[in-house]
């Protein structure tokens, strides 16, 4: 659950964050009920928090964003369905704001004039996401997964290591001691597809890798396994990412969700690729509630006017009329 404060699009005045990863821990991975759940205990000391912190009273609010989806359908339901009762009750506008577009504005967030057209890259433990960008609402999807999220396919793989749950960042501190070139592995490709993106097999290879090693695991053999499989998996999502920057000519892009953190996959951007890239400030790269905020301003002020009370949140993205030759986000 996260609430805040944004001025003009831009501006953060308070960012709080009431993280559930202590509860989820035990799954390895988000137990959709327990996070409904909590979101439900936690909706008012957040919002509560959240006005504290930016010294803001009710009453200064101009508008109430929330997150529409795409997510799990239980925690959205509590979050929209109270900013909805909050903007009815404030008699403010409201708007319903895409997760995924969110993530890449949260990296557009510190510029008045994001150049365009851009590509957009979401990496996330929900999705993979690859678009060309025409506009800061404006978004065309080139590419997406066939299967596991890449951040999905990481916390998969640090559960296979026995690392806790988010697995990417100990999967990035491990990968630090590993050698990237003692498993050669293999990120899936889709035929006729040359952008899409494939997870599981990779996983799978790691797993298979895996039980021929004697068991117990030396501590060696896991951190080149888990050097070996990011190597392959940030490799795979650059390469594809340039051979998309060529095809659609951009030289810049927007970078976001939790795997963008990762401070090997930004190297290897820079070192692999001539694009100008942009990624969150340290706060907005995993979920929260600015990006949100941020995003909800700026289509308030393109669109004029807010969404229907009655509009209602989404697991997956309704289709959209797309460009010729590409899908909607
Ligand atoms: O954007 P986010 O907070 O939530 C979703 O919308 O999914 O992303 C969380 C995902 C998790 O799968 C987590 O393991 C991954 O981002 N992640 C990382 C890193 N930090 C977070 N993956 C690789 N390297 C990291 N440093
Ligand atoms: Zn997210």
């Amino acid at each position: 659950m996260a609430c805040a404060l944004v001025r003009g699009g831009h501006e953060i005045l308070s960012n709080v964050i009431a993280t559930q990863t202590e509860i989820h821990r035990p799954f390895n991975g988000v137990f959709p009920e327990l996070a409904s759940r909590r979101h439900v205990d936690l909706l008012i000391p957040t919002l509560r928090a959240a006005l504290e912190e930016a010294r803001v009273n009710p009453t200064d609010i101009d508008l109430v964003a929330a997150t529409q989806g795409p997510g799990l359908i239980g925690a959205l339901l509590v979050g929209f369905n109270a900013a909805k009762a909050l903007a009815y009750g404030w008699n403010r506008p409201f708007i319903a704001v895409n997760h995924v577009e969110a993530h890449l504005y949260a990296a557009m967030m510190p510029l008045s004039h994001p150049p365009f057209p851009s590509l957009g890259l979401v990496i996330s433990g929900g999705h993979t996401f690859l678009s060309r960008l025409d506009g800061i609402t404006s978004h065309s999807l080139l590419s997406t997964t066939r299967d596991d999220a890449v951040g999905e396919a990481f916390d998969k793989v640090a559960s296979l290591l026995s690392l806790p749950y988010p697995g990417g960042p100990e999967i990035e501190i491990l990968a630090r001691q590993g050698n990237i070139r003692r498993f050669p592995f293999k990120a899936g490709s889709v035929k006729g597809d040359p952008l899409a993106f494939s997870f599981s097999g990779l996983k799978t290879n790691v797993l298979y890798t895996l039980r021929a090693l004697p068991s117990p695991l030396s501590s060696q053999d896991k951190a080149d396994l888990a050097a070996s499989f990011q190597e392959t998996a940030l490799n795979d999502l650059v390469d594809k990412t340039l051979l998309a920057a060529q095809q659609q000519g951009c030289s810049t892009l927007f970078c976001g969700g939790g795997v963008s953190s990762n401070q090997h996959l930004r190297t290897l951007f820079s070192q692999k690729t001539p694009l100008q890239i942009h990624y969150p400030p340290p706060r907005l790269s995993l979920d929260n509630a600015a990006m949100i905020a941020g995003l909800g301003a700026i289509q308030f002020e393109e669109q004029g006017n807010g969404s229907p009370l009655d509009t209602t949140p989404f697991t997956r993205s309704p289709p959209k009329p797309a460009r010729a030759g590409t899908r909607q986000i």
